[in-house]
C-alpha cells in the first residue's frame, strides 16, 4: 500500500502521525511510505531520518495527498486541505466530525473514505486512540496547575509539595478516569494533598487500592465538592459523561467560596468543561481570572509536547495501521469491529450514528 503522512497544518500543531520507525516498520512489510518535507520536525524527527528508514520525502502537502492510497494524520484536515482529498483515498486521523459540518461535508463530497481515530473502541469497549491523549493531558494538569499556582502566574504562591515544616498544597480532581488518575500520581508524586472524586464507585475501589497514602478517594457530589472548595488551592476538572457535555461540577457561585489565586486547570474543556466558567483557551494565552479564581483551558494540551505526544500517539494508531496496510480498510475492518467503529464516512456516507445524529 502506498501511504502518506503530510505535515500538519492546523494552528500550533506539532505533532506528525508516522515516526521514522514507524515508517521502517511499514516499509519491512512491503508498504511505501511518503511524508512531506519537514512533517517531523515540530516533534523531533528530521527528513534524513524519514529517509534513512526507508520513506521517500515529498516537497509539498499537494504531492502527498496525489500520490497517497492512505493518508495518515494527526488532526482533521482544515479546509485548505479539502480539495486535496481524492475520490476513494482512505483517511486516519482524529475528525471529530460532529463538532464541523463544513469538514462532514466536505469529506462526504470527496468521496474518501474516513476512519476516526476517536470513535475506534477496543475489546473493552474503550477508546484505545483516546487514551494517550488523555494520558499525557493528565500529567500535564499538574505542572501546569503548580505553574500558575506562583504569584508570578498569578496564583495563590504555594508550592505544590511544601517543604519539611510547611504544609503541602491540597488539590482537588473531578473524575478518575485516565486524565483524573494521571493528575493523581503525578501531584500525589509531588507530595501534595490529593482528593480524588468520581461517582463510580467500582472505580473509586480500583483507585484506592493502586495511589499513594496522600491521595484520598471520595464520592462525587456538590455537598462533598462544596466541603473543600474554602481550602483547596488546585482544582482539575477531568469528568467525562461519553457523547454528553460534561457536567457544570462547579458553578459560578461556588468560586466564591474558594481563596482568590487558587487554579483551576479543566481538562475536559474540550467536551465543554466541568466548571461553569470555564471557556476554551489557546497555549499562547493559557489563563483568565474569575472572581480571582485563575482558571487554565486549553482544549489541545498534547499539543505543547510534541515529543511525547507523538510517540504516545503512534505506539497507539501504528498496530492499526499497520493491519490496514496490510490487508486493506475492508478487511481489517472486517475482522475487527472495534476498528470498524472508527469509520466515520464511507464514500460520501456518514456511517457513523453519532455524527448522522448529529447533522440530523
Ligand atoms: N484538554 C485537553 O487537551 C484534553 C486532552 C485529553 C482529554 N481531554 C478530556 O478530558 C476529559 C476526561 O477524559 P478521560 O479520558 O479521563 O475520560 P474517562 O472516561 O477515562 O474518565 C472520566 C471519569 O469521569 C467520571 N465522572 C462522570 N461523572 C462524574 C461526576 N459527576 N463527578 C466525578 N466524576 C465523574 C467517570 O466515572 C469517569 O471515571 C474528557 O473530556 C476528554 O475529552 C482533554
Amino acid at each position: 500500500m502506498i501511504i502518506g503522512c503530510p505535515k500538519e497544518i492546523k494552528n500550533n500543531e506539532n505533532r506528525v502521525a508516522l515516526t521514522p520507525g514507524g515508517a521502517m516498520a511499514l516499509i519491512k512489510r512491503g508498504h511505501t511510505v511518503y511524508v512531506q518535507s519537514s512533517a517531523g520536525k515540530g516533534s523531533g524527527y528530521s527528513d534524513e531520518e524519514y529517509e534513512a528508514a526507508g520513506a521517500n520525502i515529498l516537497p509539498t502537502i499537494e504531492d502527498v495527498y496525489a500520490i497517497a492510497e492512505t493518508i495518515v494524520k494527526v488532526k482533521e484536515p482544515i479546509e485548505k486541505e479539502y480539495s486535496l482529498v481524492r475520490d476513494g483515498q482512505f483517511l486516519f486521523t482524529y475528525f471529530h466530525f460532529a463538532s464541523s459540518r463544513p469538514l462532514t461535508e466536505a469529506m462526504l463530497k470527496s468521496n474518501s473514505i474516513c476512519l476516526a481515530y476517536e470513535t475506534v473502541e477496543d475489546r473493552n469497549g474503550k477508546l484505545p486512540l483516546l487514551v494517550p491523549m488523555s494520558e499525557v493531558a493528565g500529567r500535564m494538569s499538574i505542572q501546569n496547575g503548580a505553574k500558575f499556582l506562583e504569584k508570578p502566574s498569578g496564583g495563590l504562591g504555594i508550592l505544590l509539595g511544601g517543604v519539611p515544616g510547611v504544609k503541602p498544597a491540597k488539590v482537588l480532581i473531578l473524575g478518575g478516569g485516565v486524565v483524573g488518575i494521571q493528575a493523581a500520581k503525578m501531584a500525589a508524586g509531588l507530595g501534595a494533598n490529593v482528593i480524588l472524586m468520581d461517582i463510580n464507585l467500582d472505580r473509586l475501589r480500583e483507585l484506592e487500592n493502586v495511589l499513594p497514602a496522600n491521595v484520598t478517594t471520595v464520592y462525587s457530589s456538590e455537598y462533598n465538592i462544596r466541603k473543600e472548595l474554602s481550602t483547596v488551592d488546585l482544582i482539575i476538572g477531568a469528568v467525562l459523561i461519553p457523547g454528553a457535555k460534561a457536567p457544570s461540577l462547579i458553578t459560578r457561585d461556588m468560586l466564591s467560596e474558594m481563596r482568590d489565586g487558587a487554579v483551576i486547570v479543566d481538562v475536559a474543556v474540550d467536551q465543554g468543561g466541568c466548571i461553569e466558567t470555564c471557556k476554551p483557551t489557546t497555549h499562547e494565552d493559557p489563563t483568565f481570572v474569575v472572581d480571582g479564581i485563575v482558571h487554565y483551558c486549553v482544549a489541545n494540551m498534547p499539543g505543547a509536547v510534541p515529543y511525547t505526544s507523538t510517540i504516545a500517539l503512534t505506539n497507539a494508531t501504528l498496530p492499526y495501521l499497520m493491519r490496514i496496510a496490510d490487508h486493506g480498510w475492508e478487511k481489517a475492518c472486517a475482522d475487527d469491529p472495534g476498528l470498524a467503529k472508527g469509520l466515520n464516512v464511507v464514500k460520501g456516507e456518514i456511517v457513523y450514528g453519532p455524527v448522522a445524529e448529529a447533522f440530523a
